[in-house]
């Protein structure tokens, strides 16, 4: 894979040609680790692991040049410098020799100084870089820094990833994964006459019921997968959400970003940073999809969630942080949109609201909301 993609040289640099897939998944990531990096800094020591690193740098034409999620990580990190703790990691996993050393490059470029061990320092954080096999030294990795609040980059060009990895790291107690589930590649190896193969999507999968979708036209077999898939993760992770991401020239499904994490304020905060770079939409389709839709009227989407709500809760009782959670990772839906819908609901006479962490009109964490019989 790696060597089909188009390279640029500039100032004993190698530049990789940037797809706007790509851009607009670095974009998300940017947004996502700010927040990430501000929130969990409070009250945590933090280390990001980006565990299939990459080069360090993009170019988009002659003259524009992009970071890779290395340095948007660092930067990240260095931006809120005032707030980090002691032994703040930065972890950068790379195999190949080559794009390692660009990599490293890359950082000497921001004024990085490396020990022989491949060790850099600024202010509070320590940068390292590993020059390795990541499904190898994993587990090591996994052993120390237990109690820091972590961030997993699984930015794979194919799937040759264990679903073992994926539970040894949700084992830990704060941490979070990213991981790129390459649709478009491993449908392909599901066509493979190769058991090494077919054998590895099985240790993905952890079962070979992914079999089954070998019969099924191709958006049944989207949905298949995609649904397997997170069905495994959510038995690791309490949320659990994949973003689609597409080929724009063909609007085909190129890969989903899962996130899976155990926090609810995290799993808000990925789909609004997500939504920020994508018009509000929880996949990228193309660079066009500004278009509005019929499923960006709001009235349409009101009638949708009040029937998920009052399919679920007729006749029941349950707080608004419990409501957002059950609903966070199901639907497409934001907090905003429960909100919106449960005010409305209210007026209308359809739910009560006992207000207990917020006034009169608000909606609060702990706002009990109950769900009467529909006439
Ligand atoms: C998709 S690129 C990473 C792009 C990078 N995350 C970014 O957004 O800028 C995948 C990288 O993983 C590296 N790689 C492949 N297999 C690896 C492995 N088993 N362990 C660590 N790195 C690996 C490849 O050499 C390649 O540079």
């Amino acid at each position: 894979m790696a060597s089909k993609i188009k390279t640029m040289e500039k100032d004993g640099l190698v530049y990789w040609e940037i797809k706007d897939h790509t851009e607009m998944k670095l974009k998300v990531i940017e947004a996502y680790s700010n927040l990430w990096v501000f929130i969990l800094s409070k009250y945590n020591t933090i280390t990001i692991y980006d565990c299939f690193a990459g080069g360090g740098k993009y170019f988009k034409d002659s003259e524009t040049f992009l970071d890779g999620s290395p340095l948007i990580f660092y930067k990240s990190l260095i931006d809120n410098s005032e707030r980090l703790r002691d032994k703040t990691k930065l972890v950068l996993i790379e195999k190949n020799k080559k794009t390692f050393n660009n990599l490293k490059k890359s950082f000497e470029n921001e004024g990085i100084i490396f020990t022989k061990e491949n060790y850099g320092i600024k202010g509070k954080l320590i940068i390292q870089l590993i020059n390795d096999n990541f499904n190898i030294v994993i587990e090591d990795i996994i052993k120390t820094d237990r109690n820091k609040a972590q961030l997993f980059f699984i930015d794979p060009f194919g799937y040759s990833i264990d679903f073992d990895i994926f539970r040894s790291i949700m084992s830990l107690p704060k941490v979070e994964i990213i991981f790129n589930f390459m649709y478009s590649h491993l449908i392909r190896g599901f066509a493979s006459p190769h058991e090494k193969l077919t054998n590895q999507i099985d240790r993905l999968f952890d079962s070979s019921d992914w079999e089954k979708s070998l019969l099924m036209s191709a958006y049944e077999k989207e949905d298949y997968i995609v649904n397997l898939f997170r069905s495994r993760c959510k038995e690791i992770s309490k949320f659990v959400f994949p973003y689609r991401i597409c080929d724009s020239k063909s609007s085909r499904t190129y890969y989903y970003l899962y996130h899976l994490s155990n926090h609810i304020l995290a799993a808000i905060k990925m789909k609004e940073s997500f939504a920020s770079k994508n018009f509000g939409k929880v996949e990228y389709i193309s660079i066009n999809q500004d278009q509005i839709t019929i499923m960006d009227n709001k009235e349409i989407q009101n009638s949708e969630i009040e029937e998920i709500l009052f399919r679920k809760y007729i006749n029941k009782s349950i707080s608004f942080e419990d409501l957002v959670a059950d609903n966070i990772d199901e639907t497409v839906y934001f907090e905003k949109h429960f909100r919106r819908v449960l005010k409305d609901l209210e007026k209308k006479g359809k739910i009560t609201i006992q207000r207990i962490s917020s006034k009169k009109n608000g909606l609060g964490n702990d706002d009990l909301i109950t769900f009467k019989q529909r006439e």
